[in-house]
This record gives structure tokens, C-alpha cells and sequence, in this order.
């Protein structure tokens, strides 16, 4: 059996292949659209949300051919947030990934559509791959689990909570519910849409979505911390950018240490939900772990 890098990797390549096979090709009319939505998806990023969709399916066991698709659709929809998110009508930032982001590379109007277009097509995905061997049911409840998880009272839902926040402070129940909404509910999809393909009993589901939301707030809670005590050259964007927008997050109410002793409890949270899924979840326990120490 591989171990938990090796499977990463693997899944890290799955998921890649899947997107650029989705993706209208660089040659494809209009040029300048379909490059800027290449540019903002491929070639970067952890593909957290990917894995966890993988190793959910794992543990569940489901094979990884069957979930290519909601992987991909999932990362496609992460993508569309990350542009908005650079904008500069939203955090203005510079660099994502490594790289010039979206609307300086090309140009806010493109960033703008780049982005427009690859939220529909995360539901074309979903809805047309042939990979998926589940019924049209089962389709429909990933269609529609995207899209709650994305909507009003989902991540944008969150972004717009974000934005109202900055320079004023949020309390911790409020800090919590902006994090659940604009980072939770999208790790929440990854975990359930494997559960749904998988057929998983209601118990798995009900232990899964737990899981999940603890970690997708250890997950913002860590990318905070990140922003203050990061490097530029490894996280990929521009060190103390939340502090220059004065936005409210776990560390700057709470301070540093707490907020890492908090994700390590959320940790020991998510993991205890996923306690009686035996061996094949490891990959999943790893992950976990993953969003907690991660430097990247
Ligand atoms: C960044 O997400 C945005 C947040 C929700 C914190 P990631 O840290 O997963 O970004 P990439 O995909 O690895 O670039
Ligand atoms: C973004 O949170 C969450 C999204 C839904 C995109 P951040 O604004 O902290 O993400 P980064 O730090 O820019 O990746
Ligand atoms: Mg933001
Ligand atoms: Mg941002
Ligand atoms: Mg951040």
C-alpha cells in the first residue's frame, strides 16, 4: 500500500490532469478568457480540497476514477473565489500561488470573467461527467451541496461578512460563524460529496460533515496565523496582508498562541469523529494533521 505522500502526490496529479482536461484549451475562442482560467487554475496550489475529497472516498471505499469529477468541480469553485478574493475591490492583492494574480497578469475585466466562467463550469462537471458511476440523484445532491456551499449563506456569504468586518471587531462567535461560512463550508462539500458518491449511511455522513467543519475552521484559523508568522516565498502571498486591511481574524482578537492551540483542539475535534472509520481513513488523519501544521 502507498503511503499517505505517495497517495497526495497521486491525487495531486489526478485532480491536475482532470482540470486541464475540462478546461477549454488555451487555443479555444475568446484566447485571452480561456488563458486567464488556465492561469488561475493550473500549476499551483495544495489541492487540499481535492485530497480530502480522495481520501474521504478512501475510507469509504470508493475509487478515485469516480471522484475525479467532484474534485475537480470542488477546485474549480475554490479557484473562482481565490480571483474574486484578489481583487481589488476585495483584499487587492498581488501575488497568489507564487504568482502575479489573475487581474495583474491580465486585467481586472478578465480576472472578473476568468472567474465568472469557472463557477458554471464546476456545475457542468458535476452534472455531465461520465466518470461518475452514481445515479442522477446522487448527482443532483453534489449540484446542489456546491451550490449552498458556495452561495449567500455559504462562501460568498462569508466573503461579504469578511468585508464588512475589516476594521471593526468581531467577537469570537462571529469570527467563528464569518470562518464556517467563507472556508468551512467548502471543505464541508469536499468531505460529503465523496460521502454521497460512496452511498454512505447517514451515520458516515452525519461523522464526515463534523469532521469537516472543525477543520474548515482550523483550516482559516491556520491561514491566518500564516499570514503573520509566513514567509512570502513559501505561503505564495504577500506576508501581513490581513494586518494592512486591518481584518479581523482569529490572531489579531485572541493573539498567536491561542489561536494555534485552537486548531489544535479543532484537530482533536474532527478526529475523534472519524475514530471508528479503521485503517483506510488514515490518508484522511494525515490530511487533518496537514491543515493544522501546515507551512504552506
Ligand atoms: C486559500 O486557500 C483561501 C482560504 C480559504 C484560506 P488555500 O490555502 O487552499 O489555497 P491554495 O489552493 O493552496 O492556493
Ligand atoms: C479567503 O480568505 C477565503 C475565500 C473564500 C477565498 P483569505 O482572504 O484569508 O484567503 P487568502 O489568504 O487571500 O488566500
Ligand atoms: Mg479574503
Ligand atoms: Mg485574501
Ligand atoms: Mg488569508
Amino acid at each position: 500500500m502507498m503511503n499517505t505522500l505517495e497517495l497526495m502526490q497521486e491525487w495531486q496529479q489526478r485532480v491536475e490532469h482532470k482540470l486541464d482536461q475540462v478546461l477549454p484549451s488555451a487555443e479555444t475562442s475568446p484566447l485571452q478568457l480561456h488563458a486567464a482560467m488556465r492561469y488561475s487554475v493550473l500549476g499551483g496550489g495544495k489541492r487540499i480540497r481535492p485530497m480530502l475529497v480522495y481520501a474521504t472516498g478512501m475510507s469509504l471505499g470508493i475509487e478515485p476514477e469516480q471522484l475525479d469529477g467532484p474534485a475537480a468541480a470542488i477546485e474549480l469553485m475554490h479557484a473562482f473565489s481565490l480571483v474574486h478574493d484578489d481583487l481589488p475591490a476585495m483584499d487587492n492583492d498581488d501575488l497568489r500561488r507564487g504568482k502575479p494574480t489573475t487581474h495583474i497578469k491580465y486585467n481586472e475585466a478578465t480576472a472578473i470573467l476568468a472567474a465568472d466562467a469557472l463557477q458554471p463550469l464546476a456545475f457542468q462537471v458535476l452534472a455531465t461527467d461520465t466518470k461518475m458511476l452514481c445515479p442522477p440523484e446522487t448527482r443532483l445532491q453534489l449540484i446542489s451541496l456546491l451550490a449552498e456551499a458556495c452561495g449567500s449563506t455559504g462562501m460568498t456569504g462569508g466573503q461579504s461578512i469578511d468585508l464588512g468586518a475589516e476594521g471593526q471587531q468581531l467577537n469570537e462567535a462571529e469570527l467563528e460563524h464569518m470562518y464556517r461560512l467563507k472556508t468551512g463550508r467548502l471543505l464541508h462539500a469536499s468531505a460529503l460529496s465523496a460521502a454521497y458518491c460512496a452511498q454512505a449511511d447517514d451515520q458516515a455522513i452525519q461523522a464526515l460533515g463534523l469532521f469537516a467543519d472543525s477543520l474548515g475552521l482550523a483550516f482559516q484559523i491556520r491561514d491566518d496565523v500564516l499570514d503573520i508568522e509566513g514567509e512570502t516565498q513559501t505561503i505564495g502571498k504577500q506576508q501581513g496582508a490581513d494586518q494592512q486591511l486591518s481584518k479581523a481574524t482569529w490572531p489579531a482578537l485572541l493573539g498567536l498562541e491561542a489561536a494555534k492551540t485552537k486548531t489544535t483542539r479543532l484537530l482533536s475535534d474532527a478526529l475523534v469523529q472519524i475514530e471508528g472509520f479503521g485503517p483506510n481513513a488514515e490518508p484522511l488523519r494525515q490530511i487533518a494533521h496537514f491543515i493544522v501544521f501546515r507551512e504552506l
